[in-house]
């Protein structure tokens, strides 16, 4: 094999940076997986399915993924690990000179903030359920209890601020003591213990009442139901489930070692992050069904729902409490990951030490966040296009940066980069055999990945 092209230019400002990377191959699936398994899955996933429609959105969201998600996701993460330098480095140092690639990295540490605002108060609201799951105060069946249990917490102005800050400093300690490493060992430890517990969770839902009505509207799509903002909004969550478009994977695809399986592992990623999803609408929407709560109740929907499950379940009290501290650690470490971004760029681009970039980052959040934190309170009735900044973020990084960034992503790749770069570096230099599926996914890479986005963008957002 022709090892000529192997050699990469190095980012500006990079030589000579030793970069740590992921030890071990089950590492980087662990810390990969950890980044895209979070709140998406156990709330986002749920509250968005609800929202629109049920098994249409599903069907919609399982294209997206397929035919989207997951050749950027290898595109990014091909990238990161040839060039090793975070996402503006990295396609700097990877696109003829002077052109404004490195943008996409720019726009990334954009989205970052935005999505990190917004995450960060849902993490708070499980957080603060640790401690009510302690004592006990919202296990109920009733709509009502939990449904008022629920609005208390986000309607105090205070309580939300707080815990978000809580969470805030929690993540940036976690950096700045550089237990990052031993964070990413728990994580991989305690994912398996909430897959189980999400299992216990389905088998409770699906002996309930009116479970078949759950599956019902999780399963059987209602065609009529899919328009093109719906559709949007599928792509959006394709792309925030996988961490995509916003240079997090170039990143974590930096620290990859070379001889790593990268399509193998972002099959194993997706796959895996895709049952857990299917489990947490399992889970919830049978329940949602035989309580009688509206399953387009919104971001609260998980949050009523997983206490009424709880409740009808000897020791409810104690795994509900297992749940939410297992939900904070999927959260926590999708937050690092998010974080990472603009840690990373804020250290090799600006020369901020680790440190002093976090503890940057953090105390921009605490700012920024609060106009999020305060979103059902203060400033419920501050709006932009009609939407509360909480929402404002959410689908401005969803549904426009992200997808944007994927779109340039793929057509870096596609266009400019070319397909003999991308095979050699897909093809770990010559050591793995995969020129078909190299070139599968490069041509989805450069002509229908793209398109398919800027069509679904333009016509979810009106344009046409
Ligand atoms: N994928 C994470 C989740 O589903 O919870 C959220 C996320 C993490 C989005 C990292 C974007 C990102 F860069």
């Amino acid at each position: 094999m022709n090892k000529k092209n192997t050699t990469v230019r190095h980012a500006p400002g990079l030589t000579g940076l030793s970069r740590a990377g992921f030890s071990s191959g089950f590492g980087v699936l662990a810390a990969t997986l950890g980044s895209a398994v979070g709140l998406g899955n156990i709330w986002k996933f749920p509250y968005l399915t609800g929202a629109n429609g049920g098994a249409g959105f599903l069907l919609v969201y399982l294209l997206a993924t397929l035919l989207i998600g997951l050749p950027v996701m290898i595109a990014e993460i091909t990238l990161g690990r040839q060039a090793k330098a975070n996402p503006i480095s990295a396609l700097q140092a990877l696109a003829p000179k002077g052109q404004p690639w490195w943008l996409i990295g720019a726009a990334g540490m954009l989205a970052a903030f935005l999505i990190l605002s917004f995450y960060s108060e849902v993490v708070a609201w499980v957080f603060a359920y640790v401690v009510k799951a302690m004592r006990g105060s919202i296990l109920s069946s009733d709509p009502r209890v939990t449904e008022a249990a629920f609005s208390a917490l986000i309607s105090d102005p205070l309580q939300s601020l707080l815990w978000q800050w809580g969470v805030l400093v929690f993540i940036g300690s976690i950096l700045l003591l550089g237990v990052t490493k031993g964070i990413e060992a728990m994580t991989k430890k305690l994912l398996p213990v909430l897959f189980l517990l999400l299992l216990l969770l389905c088998v409770v839902s699906l002996s309930l009442d009116k479970a078949a009505e759950g599956l019902a509207f999780l399963f059987k799509p209602d065609f009529s139901k899919i328009s093109a903002s719906v559709v949007l909004t599928a792509m959006g969550l394709a792309f925030f489930k996988l961490s995509i478009g916003m240079g997090t994977m170039m990143t974590y695809g930096s620290y990859f070692r070379d001889d790593q399986n990268i399509p193998l592992t972002t099959l194993r990623v997706m796959s895996a992050d895709l049952c857990v999803s299917m489990l947490a609408g399992i889970a919830i929407f049978p329940a949602v069904f035989t309580f009688g709560f509206a399953p387009a109740a919104g971001p609260a929907l998980v949050f009523i729902t997983i206490p009424a499950v709880f409740s009808q379940i000897p020791l409810g009290q104690g795994l509900m409490l297992a749940f939410f501290l297992l939900a904070a650690v999927a959260a926590t470490g999708a937050m690092l990951s998010l974080m990472e971004v603009p840690v990373v760029i804020l250290h090799e681009r600006f020369g901020l030490s680790r440190a002093r970039a976090t503890v940057f980052t953090v105390l921009l959040l605490i700012l920024l966040g609060a106009s999020c934190a305060l979103s059902n309170s203060a400033l419920a009735d501050f709006k932009l296009f009609g939407l509360t900044m909480f929402d404002l973020f959410d689908f401005v990084s969803s549904n426009i940066i992200l997808p944007a960034g994927g779109i340039f992503i793929a057509l870096f790749v596609g266009w400019v980069w070319g397909f003999k770069k991308f095979r050699l570096a897909l093809g770990n230099h010559g050591q793995l055999h995969n020129e078909k599926l190299a070139r599968a996914v490069f041509y989805l890479l450069r002509c229908v990945s793209p398109l398919l986005i800027l069509i679904v963008m333009l016509k979810g957002l009106n344009f046409f």
